[in-house]
């Protein structure tokens, strides 16, 4: 219910608007619904924030819906059952997209363009004006349920690539709250970005924030870099890399910061409930035929990720006889994303046929080296894995932070272990201990999966005490915590 003045009669206190909620909307064919966690690092990170915070949070069910069935801000109670579900104290407040508006506001202008446009350019964005209309409109709607759920005065924190148009128009609507932005994924340099045909309308759209997060300070120097370009703005040169020190942008008479947050996983939950999984742990060693060397990759299915730079580098090793097929046993598990989207169908066939080719040349019947499994496996089995892998592949070839890597390190309290880790990823910034690698070398990788497997034990002990204490120290309630707690400190 909205009063004369604009704002809700009732409403959160806090609001995380984000394109997918906690939970995705499963129909089943009998027509009955139900949620399932959705998949991704943001989901990871801000489940914990809110749940401990208690607000609400905005988002997509991840299934097509006609517009107006389910609609924000409706009266209808909230239920854990039916429409409205209530997750950890979260009240989940759907925004429906129709099944034309999924395709071309997540699956076109937002994982076709922005994706792959801030992620290097890994595969070429395809700028098409009538996903870009969509994604504006879409937009709107996330803006309009954001503006419909905040109590006066509210902090609302907009999460992500999908939305970055939401911050202006919710100040447009609601210039009472104090509006945060989080990028989870790269921001790409100026020369980079200039290609979008919409550049300045996305810078404008963030600039509607009090506060602009990103993972790392080169994230928030291009940004700097490109609101000066672009708009001209006051854009100060101002350190952004420590927490406390923040880049400024003066536009619309209003003071922007701009700073870096690396986020984190919940890493105490984490360890604690991998301690409880020795004993699957080691059933999981034994199915596999007791190897010397269990490796492990848990990613989406994604371009991005580097699978097929580890599978490569994997049948190299087997090649050049550095490491024995009989004694190696390399788990990938992926979990199905973005399906419809051809750069996804183009790195999943590449990526079976690289798998193929591996058991086809180097396994036995019973035993082929790579186990691979494209689903989503549940959180207990996941966290099994992580104990029953000697050394933990994360290869990106880009990645903003990677949250998988800081998993296994939380996961990994006995110390066992090793993590083999792309430098293109945001967590390489702050886990300088592990066995870093060039994915771009195909040489360095090697060399890096190599000594992860032979090095002596400890070496690689004395590397997980120091990644394992990083993690445990720096979690995901302490990057919540400094960005909002420098949210709250925005003067109106
Ligand atoms: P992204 O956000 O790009 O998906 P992250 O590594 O930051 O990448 O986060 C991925 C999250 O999804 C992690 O919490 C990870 O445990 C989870 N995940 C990834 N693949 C799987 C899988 N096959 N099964 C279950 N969970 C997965
Ligand atoms: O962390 C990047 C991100 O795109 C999130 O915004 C998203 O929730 C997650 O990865 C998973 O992707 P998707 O929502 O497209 O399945």
């Amino acid at each position: 219910m909205t009063q004369p003045g604009g704002h809700p009669a009732t409403g959160a206190d806090f609001v995380v608007v984000a394109n997918r909620l906690p939970v995705d909307k499963r129909v089943r064919p009998d027509g009955s619904a139900v949620w399932k966690r959705a998949p991704g690092g943001l989901v990871t990170a801000l489940t914990p924030t809110l749940a401990a915070r208690s607000g609400a949070w905005v988002g997509w069910s991840g299934v097509p819906e006609s517009p107006g069935t389910d609609s924000p801000g409706t009266d209808s109670p909230a239920t854990d059952s039916g429409e409205r579900p209530v997750v950890d104290g979260i009240d989940i407040r759907p925004v429906p997209l129709s099944a034309t508006e999924v395709e071309d506001y997540y699956e076109g202008f937002s994982n076709s363009a922005l994706w792959p446009l801030y992620h290097d350019v890994l595969v070429p964005p395809v700028y098409r004006r009538d996903w870009w209309e969509t994604y504006v409109t879409v937009n709107r709607r996330f803006a309009e349920a954001a503006a419909e759920s905040a109590a006066p005065g509210a902090l609302v924190w907009v999460q992500d690539y999908q939305l970055q148009l939401v911050p202006a128009m919710l100040r447009d609507l609601r210039p009472d709250l104090r509006i945060g932005f989080f990028l989870h994924i790269p921001f790409p340099p100026v020369e980079l970005f200039s290609q979008l045909p919409w550049r300045e309308d996305i810078v404008r759209g963030l600039l509607g924030a009090d506060l602009i997060g990103f993972h790392l300070p080169g994230g928030a120097e291009n940004f700097l870099a490109l609101a000066r370009r672009v708009l001209g703005a006051d854009a100060s040169t101002g350190p952004v890399g420590v927490r406390e020190d923040f880049g400024t942008v003066v536009h619309d008479g209003r003071t922007v910061r701009v700073g870096s947050f690396p986020i984190s996983i919940d890493s105490a939950e984490v360890r604690d409930r991998a301690a409880e999984t020795a004993d699957r742990a080691a059933r999981i060693r034994a199915e596999l035929g007791d190897p010397r060397t269990v490796m492990l990759g848990v990613d989406r299915l994604d371009y991005t990720k580097g699978i097929d730079v580890r599978l490569e580098s994997l049948e190299r090793l087997f090649a050049d006889g550095r490491l024995d097929p009989a004694e190696t046993v390399l788990i990938q598990l992926a979990s199905p994303s973005r399906e419809r989207v051809d750069s996804y169908i183009e790195i999943r066939n590449r990526i079976e046929r690289t798998v193929g080719h591996i058991n086809g040349t180097y396994g036995t019947v019973g035993s082929p080296p790579v186990r691979y499994l494209l689903q989503p496996v549940p959180r207990a089995e996941l966290l099994a894995y992580f104990r029953a892998a000697d050394v933990m592949l994360v290869t990106p070839l880009r990645d903003g932070m990677n949250l998988v890597a800081k998993e296994y390190l939380a996961a990994r309290d006995d110390l066992g272990g090793a993590l083999v880790l792309s430098e293109f990823t945001g967590a390489a910034a702050e886990l300088t201990d592990a066995y870093l690698m060039n994915p771009y070398d195909a040489d360095g990788v090697d060399d890096a999966i190599a000594a992860a497997v032979t090095d002596p034990a400890e070496v690689r002990r004395g590397r997980m005490a120091a990644l394992h204490r990083q993690v445990m120290d720096n979690d995901v309630d302490q990057w919540a915590r400094s960005f909002l707690d420098t949210l709250a400190q925005v003067r109106r």
